[in-house]
Order: structure tokens, then C-alpha cells, then sequence
């Protein structure tokens, strides 16, 4: 069964702990950021990315919705849902012409984009902990299990 793995990190921990996450995730696949605004899903986002290769121009979609990159072969695509009331706004993006296989999906507020989006492989929570941050880790899927065998920090945490 699948069960939430949960960490408390300070902002590099949490920069850190994105950055080891990166690799595996260069074969594409959906990763859902959730938790409340601040709670440091951008943070995380941001140091994914670059981490990935995209180097300084990472961008926060707050406002675009989205901001796409390309990485060697890979399609990256970060989105920003906070400002969508619900997933029929989607479909102006065509979401469903940018999720193919091997595209990677990182996506902040994904529940207001229920129904528009593929599953998640991955599902963090992110949540204000004191001056840190919880951050949990759910997979979705058989590949986002392994992404989370991948993550030593995540996979060896205490389940919650
Ligand atoms: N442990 C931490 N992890 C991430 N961000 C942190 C942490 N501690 C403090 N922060 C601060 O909290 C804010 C998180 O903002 P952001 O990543 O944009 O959140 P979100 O995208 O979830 O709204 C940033 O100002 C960051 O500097
Ligand atoms: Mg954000």
C-alpha cells in the first residue's frame, strides 16, 4: 500500500531535497505541489527545475499559468492553477495536446485543475511547520513509487 513519507526543512533542506529528486524525474511524468500559498511549493519547484537543467530563468507562473521549458530532450512544463475557479478554465491551455509521454508536469495547486490533468506519479504536500516546512510525498503510481526509491532522504522519512 501506499503510504506519505513526511519531512520538516528548513528553505535549503528543502532546496536540497528538490534537487535529489530531479534526476529521476527526467523520464517525464506528472508531480503535484500541493499545500497553501507560502508553504514553498515554487521554492521547491524553482530548484527542481534548475536542477533539471533550466538554469536562472525560472519563473513563478502565478500569473502565465504556465511556463514551459526545454531540457536536452525533455519537455517541461510548470504550472500554476491558484488562479483558475475551476478545470473548465483549462481547457483554453489544451493541456491535453502538451501531456505526452516523456513531458514532465510540475504543477501547483492541482486540485483546481481536477479532471483537466493527467494522475499524479507524485503528490507533495507542502505545509508551514514554524519557520519550516512539512513536506510529504505520496505516490500516485508505480513510477512515482520508484521516483520516491530514488529519493533516499523521502523514502528513508517516517510514514504518516
Ligand atoms: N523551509 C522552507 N521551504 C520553503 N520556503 C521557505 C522555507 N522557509 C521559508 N520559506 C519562504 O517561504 C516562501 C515560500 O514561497 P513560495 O515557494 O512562493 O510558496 P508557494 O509557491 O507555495 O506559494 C518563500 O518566501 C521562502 O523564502
Ligand atoms: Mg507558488
Amino acid at each position: 500500500m501506499n503510504v506519505a513519507r513526511t519531512l520538516t526543512v528548513d528553505e535549503a533542506g528543502l532546496v536540497a531535497l528538490a534537487a535529489a529528486l530531479a534526476p529521476a524525474l527526467r523520464e517525464g511524468g506528472a508531480l503535484y505541489l500541493g499545500g497553501e500559498l507560502g508553504a514553498g511549493k515554487t521554492t521547491f519547484a524553482r530548484a527542481l527545475l534548475r536542477a533539471l537543467g533550466v538554469g536562472e530563468r525560472v519563473k513563478s507562473p502565478t500569473y502565465s499559468l504556465i511556463e514551459s521549458y526545454r531540457v536536452g530532450a525533455l519537455d517541461i512544463h510548470h504550472l500554476d492553477l491558484y488562479r483558475i475557479a475551476d478545470a473548465g478554465e483549462l481547457e483554453w491551455l489544451g493541456l491535453g495536446d502538451l501531456w505526452q509521454a516523456g513531458t514532465l508536469l510540475v504543477v501547483e495547486w492541482p486540485e483546481r485543475g481536477a479532471g483537466a490533468l493527467p494522475p499524479a506519479d507524485l503528490s507533495l504536500q507542502l505545509a508551514h511547520a514554524g519557520d519550516r516546512r512539512s513536506l510529504s510525498a505520496m505516490p500516485g503510481s508505480a513510477r512515482g513509487a520508484a521516483w520516491l526509491r530514488a529519493w533516499p532522504a523521502l523514502a528513508a522519512a517516517p510514514s504518516s
